[in-house]
């Protein structure tokens, strides 16, 4: 498992989450997957543009992390949100489709990436928004994951696309990240 080396301050300044999703395409209405959910640096913001009638559902690894963000959002009254700690690669639900699903700062953490991968295609339909928002590879910066960690835009393109994503849309996003959109 690892972290970020910089703390919610420093990426506060850098990652804006409401304005993230909403540029990758949340809307409201949609039921969005956050794997590797994390203590919910993205949750709020997911739940307040899918508003009362979309759905959010975490997954993470980690124990204290997720019971962080149930906390958060208990606190918040909000219903319409799901969270299991488990690997991503044991969570399928074979009779459900995701509208987007969410992967920041997270493919590369995953023990098994293409099964993770394979899982989420099963969970897709072909409306479905994938989205891998991550640390660029080919920069070193002090902040963000362990260089040797990362992922290249093209490592992560080709196990998306040999998992079943057919239209990928992958570029470099700004100095710290690329983005990748995915449909099957
Ligand atoms: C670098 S953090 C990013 C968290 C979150 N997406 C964010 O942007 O704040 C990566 C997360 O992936 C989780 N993780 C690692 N391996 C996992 C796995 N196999 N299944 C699910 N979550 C995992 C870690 O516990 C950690 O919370």
């Amino acid at each position: 498992m690892h972290h970020f080396n910089y703390d919610l301050t420093e990426r506060l300044k850098i990652q804006n989450p409401l304005q993230l999703l909403e540029s990758f395409g949340l809307k409201p209405g949609m039921k969005i997957l956050d794997l590797g959910c994390n203590d919910g640096f993205y949750a709020l913001a997911a739940l307040k543009i899918v508003g009362p009638r979309g759905f959010y559902y975490g997954i993470d690894v980690d124990q204290v992390a997720v019971d962080n963000l149930r906390f958060k959002l208990e606190q918040r009254d909000y219903k319409n949100y799901s969270l299991d700690i488990l690997p991503a690669e044991d969570f399928l639900l074979k009779d459900q489709k995701f509208d987007f699903i969410l992967l920041v700062t997270a493919l590369h953490d995953f023990a098994k990436p293409k099964k993770v991968l394979k899982n989420l295609r099963l969970m897709s339909n072909s409306n479905t928004l994938l989205i891998d928002y991550d640390f660029r590879a080919d920069i070193i910066s002090n902040f963000g994951p362990p260089q040797n960690i990362r992922f290249s835009l093209d490592l992560a393109s080709n196990i998306i696309k040999q998992a079943g994503f057919k239209h990928i849309n992958a570029a470099i996003y700004d100095q710290n990240y690329y983005l990748i959109k995915a449909k099957v």
